[in-house]
């Protein structure tokens, strides 16, 4: 009987052998880039930054770059830019994360660039720096993609088939499930580039972290930021102290869009203290007509469970003083629009106050409980949004994965200033 057990014991003990093993990436590196991804980094009139992964064969951070032109003699007039890499270990693998960024740009005018150099450089890609004084632009904004990718490519597709010269696209956060901690799931990175395509290397992202960019899944009271984050984009650094490339500004054409770090804030009261205080400073010196918030939290939640009260509290102030004009956030897996109002009331009536968006572009979807604060509220549904700065006019439109709308609204202001809100049901 033992003897006829010991295949048995043998398979048992291969399996647990296996399962503690490290998981190894389907998405493993090459010598030809990867993952390749536009950032606004600095003034986005003159200057752009660029990520990308290969293995560590490749030893130089070398990018070619020249304005575009219909002739086949582009790669002649281009110039080499280097950059710095950074290494990833895990998952199976060592994966060479390089930066470039391009400076000394000329606005309103067209690029084109190869990440890499040699016979493992990339193909040419094409993007356009922002005008030197404010024209009319549109750019993306989605929620949590995070989870499965089989639903949301689609989603992603769509939005750049309904606007391919978006100016730059807005991520709040969760783009991946897990990612911090031992392991590095690689997998959910390799299928997040997989499912944009080449859109990451044409529109450059704006991202802001989510939880989920910080859940160790071992344990999810240990958090720190995703091994991947700041290696695999190269986002500013301008923001409050050690919240580098989580929390930063960028003024394109008349906007401001302020991201936040809102697990830091959430957690930590320095780093609340920190983020309301610069923003403040923003807000008070801000050259720009318009002003856009990306952060991941909601300030006002679709589910009572999920009540954010001291972001609430510390940000709604200044949104109120200073005429934010957009909050756009993710987290609670469902769409919903609102129109600020006064703390205490549930609805602020004539609408000319800050609007506030919860949005998720991926399929993981929550419960939503009747809430009043907002004007539209979905559930099961993904979308994406468009934002068009048109002078005295924003025009903000949510679509569905069809690309249908399901939300509208125009914000007109005058010269002076004040603003009002017009509210429309955008079928
Ligand atoms: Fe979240
Ligand atoms: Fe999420």
């Amino acid at each position: 009987m033992k003897y006829f057990l010991i295949p048995f014991l043998s398979l048992f003990l291969i399996a647990c052998n296996v399962t503690a093993q490290e998981q190894v990436s389907s998405f493993p590196p090459s010598a030809r880039p990867d993952r390749i991804v536009l950032n606004l980094k600095g003034d986005p009139a003159v200057s752009m930054a660029l990520t990308w992964r290969t293995d560590t064969s490749v030893t130089e951070s070398v990018a070619r770059i020249a304005r575009n032109q219909p002739g086949i003699f582009l790669p002649d007039s281009s110039v080499s830019v280097n950059g710095t890499y950074t290494d990833i270990t895990g998952d199976g693998n060592v994966s060479r994360y390089h930066s470039v960024y391009f400076t000394g740009l000329t606005p309103g005018t067209q690029y084109a660039y190869c990440a890499g150099s040699g016979p493992a450089a990339s193909e040419w890609f094409t993007f356009t720096t922002a005008a030197a004084s404010p024209r009319p632009f549109t750019f993306l904004y989605l929620g949590d993609s995070q989870g499965s990718i089989s639903l949301y490519s689609r989603v992603i597709r769509q939005a750049y088939r309904s606007v391919p010269d978006a100016a730059f696209m807005v991520f709040t956060g969760d783009l991946v499930d897990g990612g911090a901690g031992s392991k590095l799931h690689d997998d959910e990175w390799g299928e997040w580039y997989r499912a944009a395509g080449f859109i990451t290397a044409e529109v450059p992202l704006l991202a802001t972290p989510g939880n989920h960019e910080y859940i160790n899944p071992a344990d999810r009271q240990k958090r720190v930021l995703n091994r991947y984050w700041r290696p695999g984009f190269t986002l500013p650094e301008n923001g409050p102290a050690d919240l580098e490339e989580t929390a930063y500004s960028v003024d394109y054409e008349g906007l401001r869009i302020i991201a936040l770090n809102s697990n830091e804030m959430m957690r930590d009261t320095g780093y609340a203290q920190a983020q309301a205080k610069w923003v403040e400073e923003l807000l008070i010196n801000n050259p720009c007509k318009w002003t856009v918030m990306i952060f991941h939290h909601p300030v006002y939640s679709t589910s009572a469970s999920r009540d954010n009260r001291t972001l609430r509290e510390l940000l709604k102030p200044l949104f109120d003083r200073y005429g934010v004009d957009l909050v756009l956030t993710g987290h609670d897996h469902t769409y919903a629009r609102g129109t600020g109002m006064p703390e205490g009331q549930e609805h602020g009536g004539k609408g000319d106050g800050t609007v506030y968006v919860v949005s998720v572009s991926g399929a993981k979807q929550y419960r939503q409980d009747a809430q009043k604060w907002w004007d539209v509220g979905l559930t099961n549904t993904q979308t994406w949004q468009s934002v068009r700065v048109n002078g005295n006019e924003l025009e903000y439109t949510s679509f569905d994965a069809a690309g249908n709308t399901v939300d509208k609204l125009v914000i007109s202001k005058k010269n002076n200033g004040s603003k009002r809100t017009i509210k429309s049901t955008g079928k």
